[in-house]
């Protein structure tokens, strides 16, 4: 997809993966609506339209679409990447934690598939990417829950994959290792460090997905640091 003067949904964006990718998609022209409880001052861009929006709710995710379709008449990009993680053992896990993971997680991209999908369906165009997580391939210990919604992230692309790849729409499914950001302030044990992806990094491969040719299609992107503590010794 050419992107200069194409439009754009971002869910997250006032930090880590979401931010990033903002910044690279605003560089190569596009019109980039950021959804989130929170903006970043550094976004401050005339291509770009911030939308308070806190995705666990489908009232809020409603009237961000509406907003937005009232300024454009089509959205070629939705990127799902909103989400947060809670650590422990199952039985620790607070029950609203377990919800505030799925509300957030799986539901606030189902809310947002709701609102493109009809008008990506009836363009027969568009690109979605939702963002998982390497959590998403494999099973860990004291992180079932969060692996628990990115699994039904990853079914959900993959099945979404099969569905809309004849409508011209394709769904790419992100598997980040560790990256270098916030998400791990309710992790006590991990601290963001050097040797871990860089949000930028991550956002330079979407871009990239997102700019291949209409007939090539990236389903799957797994991407891992080499040396995830640093080098050998
Ligand atoms: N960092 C990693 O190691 C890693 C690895 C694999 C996958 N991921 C995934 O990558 C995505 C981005 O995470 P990150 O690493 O960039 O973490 P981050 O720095 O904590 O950023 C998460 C973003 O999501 C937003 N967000 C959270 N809950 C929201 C809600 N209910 N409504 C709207 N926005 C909400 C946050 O905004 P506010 O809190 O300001 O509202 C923030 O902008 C997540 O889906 C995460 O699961 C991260």
């Amino acid at each position: 997809m050419e992107l200069n003067n194409k439009v754009a949904v971002v869910t997250g964006v006032s930090k880590g993966i979401g931010h990033a990718l903002c910044r690279q998609l605003l560089n190569k022209g596009m019109q980039v609506y950021g959804l989130g409880r929170n903006n970043a001052a550094d976004l401050a861009h005339e291509n770009f339209h911030f939308m308070a929006c806190d995705v666990q709710s489908s009232e809020s995710v409603k009237l961000a679409f509406t907003a937005i379709y009232k300024e454009v008449n089509e959205i070629h990009v939705l990127v799902n990447n909103a989400g947060l993680g809670y650590f422990g053992n199952l039985e620790e896990v607070p029950e609203h934690e377990w919800h505030e993971m799925f509300n957030t997680n799986i539901h606030g991209i189902f809310y947002c598939l709701k609102h493109v999908l009809p008008q990506m369906k009836k363009s027969q165009y568009g690109h979605i990417i939702n963002i998982a997580s390497t959590a998403a391939l494999e099973g860990m210990p004291m992180v079932s829950a969060y692996c628990a919604t990115k699994w039904a992230v990853k079914g959900l692309s993959e099945s979404l994959f099969r569905e809309l790849r004849d409508f011209q729409i394709k769904v790419t499914c992100v598997y980040p290792g560790s990256t270098k950001t916030d998400f791990f302030r309710n992790s006590p044990g991990i601290k963001p460090h050097d040797y871990m992806l860089m949000p930028d990094d991550v956002a330079l491969l979407m871009v990239q997905a997102l700019e291949m040719p209409d007939n090539f299609h990236t389903v799957n992107l797994e991407i891992r640091p080499l040396q995830p503590k640093g080098p050998k010794k």
